[in-house]
């Protein structure tokens, strides 16, 4: 049975949730400003109402191709490891927790509840407000898609920060800023430059080089230094998943914590696609979310892998526009399938 405040979350639609941390944007710290808001796409509300109300869960899931961790109700405690704010995450479960218990008030709004548990947790934690406002939403939406017993129920544990996420915020920022070095004479280089791909900022060894104006996922798929296919059954080539290679199928997305000014633009194709996977981002030429096998680097950038992929953009958004398919080359034929049945007009 839902308790007042779970019914208080669950009066917002995804859009007033994404107008909310807009708002809230300019009182997050830099370091979780990009990452709190990939997190909620990558968790998107309409998605799991979508499928919570479906009448056969199982026939929806296959019906988008969804692969990997989809459910936040399986990944409470870990989902939102790669936000600075994750260190908080024992005390923002405690205090959404409290405020759960004693919310009695029907004159407040989602805003105001996130600054206020944001301000409990910074209070309690001795760190500054700008650092826990992220968390909290992110913590919110949880409860909202997981419940209060699954909510209250998860551990709470986290890992102590490893490698870039050792560092101060600002010096996160600073570190996420810097391009390679590319030597002496690097100013004269033109076609031979490197850069660093950062797709994990809590492991030293989470990074891998990629060429200039090279696609991120061909860097990717040169770098055979662990076993991927053991870690993830999508990673069949490298640490990100990918199958068609040319934006036809979803698998690849990523979202950008830091650099996207350093990638291509995106190109007509790579949006049209991006609305039909799902993705629900404004129409900026250098977004949050890309498809990796489409956004070519000429800098330094830091990513984030999703557990997961799926199509779902008509049914879930119905914002699809019409698309000429190119030849398909995936391996996946039921991707294929899935994305024509999206782009039909019925
Ligand atoms: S690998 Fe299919 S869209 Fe990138």
């Amino acid at each position: 049975m839902n308790n007042k405040f779970e019914d208080f979350l669950n009066k917002y639609s995804e859009d007033e949730w994404l107008e909310t941390l807009n708002d809230l944007l300019p009182a997050m710290h830099a370091v979780d400003r990009n990452a709190t808001q990939i997190w909620f796409r990558f968790y998107p509300l309409s998605l799991y109402r979508y499928l919570r109300n479906a009448e056969d869960k199982a026939v929806a899931v296959q019906k988008f191709v969804m692969q990997g961790d989809y459910e936040l109700k399986d990944q409470i405690d870990s989902s939102h490891a790669f936000l600075y704010g994750h260190r908080f995450w024992k005390t923002v479960k405690d205090e959404i927790t409290k405020r759960s218990e004693s919310f009695n008030d029907k004159d407040t709004n989602l805003t105001d509840e996130i600054k206020q548990i944001a301000k409990a947790v910074a209070d309690r934690s001795k760190a500054n407000e700008s650092l826990t406002v992220g968390i909290v939403a992110v913590g919110l939406m949880s409860l909202t898609q997981v419940g209060l017993d699954a909510f209250i129920n998860a551990a709470g544990e986290t890992n102590a920060p490893k490698g870039l996420m050792k560092k101060s915020p600002d010096q996160i920022v600073a570190e996420r800023a810097k391009d390679d070095s590319q030597g002496l004479f690097g100013f004269l280089k033109t076609i031979d430059k490197q850069w660093t791909v950062r797709y994990d900022e809590r492991a030293d060894r989470g990074k891998f080089k990629l060429m200039d104006d090279e696609e991120i996922a061909s860097g990717a798929a040169r770098d055979q230094s662990q076993n991927w296919l053991a870690k993830d059954a999508r990673c069949g080539e490298g640490v990100i998943p990918v199958e068609c290679r040319s934006a036809a199928c979803g698998t690849c997305w990523v979202g950008i914590l830091a650099g996207a000014e350093k990638l291509s633009d995106v190109a007509e194709r790579e949006r049209k696609q991006m609305k039909i996977f799902g993705y629900n981002q404004p129409d900026d030429a250098k977004p949050i979310l890309r498809l990796a096998c489409q956004a070519r680097a000429h800098g330094a950038v830091s990513i984030v892998i999703p557990p997961w992929n799926g199509v779902f953009g008509k049914r879930v958004y119905g914002n699809v526009e019409d698309v000429e398919l190119e030849p398909a080359t995936t391996s996946a034929a039921k991707l294929r399938e899935t994305i024509a049945t999206a782009t039909e007009n019925n």
